[in-house]
């Protein structure tokens, strides 16, 4: 993982060792690196025009204290919940800087996106228009809006991580854009500023992108000549990270194409990047509790579980695992598994690794997707978050407690 450094055998998070942190902090407990975090946005932000938009995806991971290191970078924002949308603010984000995707919004969240004025809601069907044209009717206030095409192209990764299919639930498809867009400029509620999509997660391939980005700028040119005023492609997120070997497309490569197509249509470009931006920054620490051996096994039993990363057991997704502090134990091959009472509830298989009964192990790219899809499962307290810059260490969420596990079921 690349905010990762190993010195004299001990495994750093930039200037800060993460054995440290276990003893300090207690495990499980996820860490990331803050400069990687900012290096990452960057890569985005250098890379386009004045008028275009990084959007990051709050859903990747959306505690507050990262939202208002990138808030405070020139950062947007794509949210997926009038909670999220809420948190931005609460970071300083600007709502002309705010988009919000997903196909369920509620009547509460979308009064407080269009009182709050943000630079779009993304349409995802026409029953969600119809809720919007009725809510911007009552609040007398013009909603800002793009809508979600579905492209029906596949993001070539994990099916439970592709949007852009035809078969799922997201976006609209083309047979439906003229009916949309008549409906809402008939209604002179909706300001229609763009086209959007969201193929999938975990791109690998250039060409899907630019696949995509010529069918919504075909869709889009189609409208400019019917007379409608739009001026942003938004291309979704996904761009993919290295869990394993896997090679990286960085944000430029791709945005110089796609920056080169838009620039003689007078279009802008809004990005959605989650895990290109958060996932490489962070590492989930774990702690060993038992080196269990069967007659076919080697099985390293850790503190951590799939309540604390779901990524493994859901999408059988490969995240690095290493040890913070070298020994002189033995190489072996582990089954890493957490405490839960499932058996999913798998790490890694066949993982090389040299372990003491104590030994700390670093879940490498747990950054996006990790903490956030956390639960109380077994009755399991949710880790800490600890955020780490140069030699700087700063708690951004307590350990849950018992208290806080009762407390919701008590305080009723
Ligand atoms: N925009 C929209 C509308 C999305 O649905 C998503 C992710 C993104 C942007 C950000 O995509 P990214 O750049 O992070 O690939 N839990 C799964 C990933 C689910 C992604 C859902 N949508 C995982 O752990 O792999």
């Amino acid at each position: 993982m690349k905010g990762l450094n190993r010195r004299e055998d001990k495994l750093f998070i930039d200037e800060v060792s993460l054995e440290d942190i276990a003893k300090e902090y207690g495990t499980p407990v996820y860490v990331y690196s803050g400069s990687k975090l900012k290096e990452n946005l960057k890569g985005y932000l250098s890379s386009i025009r004045e008028k275009d938009k990084i959007c990051y995806s709050v859903k990747s991971n959306s505690n507050i204290h990262l939202l208002e290191l990138l808030a405070d970078l020139g950062s947007g924002f794509d949210v997926v919940s009038g909670n999220e949308l809420r948190k931005c603010l609460e970071a300083g984000a600007k709502p002309e800087d705010i988009v919000f995707s997903g196909v369920g919004k509620t009547e509460e969240e979308l009064v407080l996106a269009i009182k709050e004025n943000i630079f779009s809601i993304n349409i995802e069907s026409e029953e969600e228009l119809d809720r919007i044209i009725k809510t911007a009717k009552d609040l007398e206030k013009k909603a800002q809006c793009m809508i979600r095409i579905n492209p029906d192209i596949s993001s070539e990764s994990h099916p439970y991580i592709q949007t852009g299919l035809k078969t799922s639930k997201f976006g609209i498809l083309r047979e439906g854009i003229d009916s949309i867009v008549e409906k809402a400029s008939k209604s002179r509620l909706i300001n229609l500023k763009g086209i959007a999509s969201h193929v999938g997660s975990q791109i690998f391939n250039k060409e899907l992108i630019f696949e995509n980005l010529n069918l919504l700028i075909e869709i889009a040119n189609n409208l400019i000549r019917q007379g409608h005023a739009l001026s942003y492609i938004d291309l979704g997120g996904g761009l993919g990270i290295s869990y394993q070997e896997e090679r990286e497309l960085k944000p430029r490569e791709v945005l110089e194409e796609v920056i080169s197509r838009l620039e003689p249509l007078n279009l802008n470009l809004l990005l959605e990047p989650g895990r290109s931006i958060s996932g490489n920054t962070g590492v989930l620490l774990s702690k060993v509790e038992y080196l269990k051996k069967t007659s076919d096994l080697n099985f390293a039993v850790i503190d951590s579980g799939m309540n604390d990363l779901l990524r493994p057991s859901l999408y059988q997704a490969w995240h690095n695992i290493s040890v913070v502090a070298t020994n002189n134990q033995k190489e072996l091959s582990y089954t890493v598994v957490g405490p839960v009472c499932e058996s999913g509830d798998t790490f890694g298989e066949d993982r090389i690794l040299s372990l003491d009964e104590d030994s700390i192990l670093a879940i490498h790219d747990a950054g996006a997707y990790g903490h956030v899809m956390s639960s109380n499962y077994n009755s399991r307290l949710r880790p800490p978050e600890i955020l780490v810059e140069g030699q700087e260490i700063k708690v951004i969420r307590r350990r849950e407690t018992f208290d806080d596990l009762l407390r919701q079921e008590r305080d009723v």
